[in-house]
Formats: structure tokens, C-alpha cells, sequence
């Protein structure tokens, strides 16, 4: 473990630490992509058993066995970064929220690891496996969150600028990774099986108008700054690409039969860029809510 880089500027920046929380996040990124390959190949039930599978700890990686036993490793690599990323955060962290951040962060992982199994073991009730889906979006924005509060930038400490808009910036930013995880648990629920599409078709159209303007609210409004303009682009594009891979994950869905390569890598992607927009969404509403403050208000400035 390297010990702090003290720089005036950077009073507990740990560069370590930063770059561990950002494999955390790459690698949960991944297990998100493993856990999507497991639905879009119908592997769920590949192995019937758990904690082990087929009753051994390595089962031969044969036909949808490969997509459910590779998660399970996956899973179990990323909860063990998760145990050393909490242990590191109490160990070396000075701030006290953060360290409560990691064993969030740790307990939700061990709950996802409950989940993954309880869904296997009652035969994929879609309450079960939806609530695992949406976890995993929630944990890798825990992942991603905690990867920008280590970094150098963050460190630096905020550039405050004045919202002059209503409504206010400060609550529009919270009402963006809302809405978004309102609209992965309707994916999800699709996925499942609990409901059909077109709930999830309808949140796109809400949702992706809310973006637009809430990005556009803080490009206008702060340009130059060095935190929110690069937070809203980045959500911007990634809801852009994420709206055409899902109109994309809806036309390969439809010709599955034809093309079902086709669909398991457009559908994968969706959920994976799904992760991608709520965490993007969450950094920027962080950022709003570091770096805005309260308008001021005539009467009270009178
Ligand atoms: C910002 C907008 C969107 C977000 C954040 C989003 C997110 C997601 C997520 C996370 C899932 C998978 C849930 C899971 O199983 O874990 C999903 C599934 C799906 N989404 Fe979206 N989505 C968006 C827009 C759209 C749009 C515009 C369409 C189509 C017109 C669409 C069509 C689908 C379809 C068809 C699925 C199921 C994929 C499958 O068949 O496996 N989505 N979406």
C-alpha cells in the first residue's frame, strides 16, 4: 500500500488507492458484460446448484455453463477487490464517510452474491432477478462514485459557481440517475420476463429528454467549468449511443431467430452501457451538487 502524496494542494491524495478503485470499477464494468451474456444466451439455469457448481468449485466450461460458472468467477474476483478496497479505505482513508462508502459498497456486493444465488436456486423468480440486475447498476455507480472521490481532481477541491436557472440545478441533477434506474429496472423487468417492453420504450422517451435538457442547462450555464462541463458531455454521449443500442437491441430481439449473434452482442451492450449512463448521470449530479450553489434570492439578498 503506498502512503499518501501530500502536495499542498492535494492534501490526501493517495495515487494507489485512486488507481485501485478505478480497476474495481473497469472490473465491475466487466462483470456487468458477464452477467448480461449469461440472460441474452438463456444461460440462468446452466448450472443448477450453488454456492459450488455441479458441485465442484471448477466444472468442465461446456455450452451455457461457460457464460454462468465465468460470472460466478468474475463475481468472486470483483468481491474480493471489493474486501480490499474496504480494508484499504479503513485502513488509509481520513475522511470517515468514505470509509462507510466502502463497506457500503462491500456489503452490497455480498447482498448481489445472495441474490445471484437465491435467483438460481428458486428458478429465476423475475422479483429476484431483476432486484440482482438493478443492484448491479447500483454497484458499479458505488464503484465509479468512490473512483472520483480518490482522485487528484477531487482532491483539488470544488470550483463553486451560482445556479441562476429554476428549477434548480441542484434537485434537476438528483432527478437524472432517478429516473435512469426507474428506467434500467423496466429493462430489466423486460428481460425478466415480468413485463413487456413497451413500459421500458416509453421511460426512453421520457428519460432521454430529461438528460438533454438537464446537460444542456449546465453546458449553458457553465461552460468552462473544469468538473460539471466534462460530466455532462460524457453523459450526453453515452445516452446518445445508449438510446441507438437499445432501438438497436429492439430490431435484433425481433430477428433473434435470424441472427442470434446479433442480438446477444447488441443486447449485452445495451446493459452494459445502461451501467454506463446511470453511473455517468451519478457523477454528474455528485459534481452539481459539489460545485453548485443555491441561487440567491432577491428578497433575501434585499
Ligand atoms: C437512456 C435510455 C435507456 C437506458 C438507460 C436503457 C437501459 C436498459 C437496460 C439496463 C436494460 C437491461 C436490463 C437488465 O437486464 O439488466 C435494457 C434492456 C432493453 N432495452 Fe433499454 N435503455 C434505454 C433506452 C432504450 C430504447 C430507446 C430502446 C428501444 C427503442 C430500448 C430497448 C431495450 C430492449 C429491447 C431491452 C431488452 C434487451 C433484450 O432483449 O435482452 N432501450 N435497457
Amino acid at each position: 500500500m503506498k502512503a499518501y502524496v501530500t502536495p499542498s494542494s492535494t492534501p490526501s491524495y493517495s495515487p494507489g488507492l485512486h488507481r485501485y478503485a478505478v480497476a474495481l470499477a473497469v472490473c465491475t464494468l466487466l462483470l456487468v458484460v458477464a452477467g448480461a451474456s449469461v440472460t441474452s444466451n438463456q444461460a440462468g439455469l446452466s448450472v443448477p446448484d450453488w454456492p459450488l457448481s455441479y458441485g465442484q468449485v471448477m466444472p468442465r466450461m461446456t455450452g451455457g455453463v461457460l457464460f454462468e460458472h465465468g460470472h460466478r468467477m468474475v463475481a468472486t474476483f470483483v468481491g474480493m477487490l471489493t474486501i480490499g478496497l474496504a480494508i484499504w479505505l479503513a485502513i488509509a482513508e481520513r475522511r470517515r464517510w468514505m470509509k462507510t462508502l466502502g463497506w457500503i459498497a462491500l456489503g452490497a456486493v455480498v447482498l448481489q452474491g445472495l441474490l445471484g444465488g437465491l435467483t438460481v436456486l428458486l428458478l429465476l423468480p423475475p422479483a429476484v432477478s431483476v432486484s440482482h440486475a438493478c443492484l448491479a447498476q447500483l454497484f458499479f455507480s458505488t464503484t465509479v462514485a468512490i473512483a472520483v472521490f480518490t482522485s487528484q481532481s477531487w482532491q483539488k477541491g470544488p470550483e463553486l459557481a451560482r445556479d441562476f436557472g429554476t428549477p434548480s440545478l441542484r434537485s434537476l441533477a438528483v432527478l437524472v440517475p432517478a429516473l435512469l434506474l426507474l428506467q434500467v429496472g423496466l429493462g430489466a423487468a423486460f428481460r425478466h420476463g415480468a413485463m413487456t417492453v413497451m413500459a421500458h420504450i416509453v421511460g426512453a422517451m421520457v428519460v432521454t429528454p430529461v438528460v438533454l435538457i438537464v446537460c444542456a442547462f449546465v453546458l449553458h450555464q457553465f461552460p468552462e467549468h473544469r468538473a460539471l462541463r466534462p460530466a455532462a458531455i460524457a453523459l450526453l454521449a453515452i445516452t446518445g449511443a445508449q438510446v441507438l443500442l437499445g432501438i438497436g437491441a429492439y430490431l435484433t430481439r425481433a430477428n433473434a431467430d435470424k441472427n442470434p449473434l446479433a442480438m446477444v452482442i447488441v443486447t449485452v451492450a445495451h446493459v452494459a452501457t445502461g451501467a454506463l449512463t446511470l453511473a455517468s448521470s451519478v457523477v454528474l449530479a455528485i459534481q452539481v451538487r459539489r460545485n453548485v450553489t443555491a441561487p440567491i434570492r432577491e428578497a433575501v439578498a434585499a
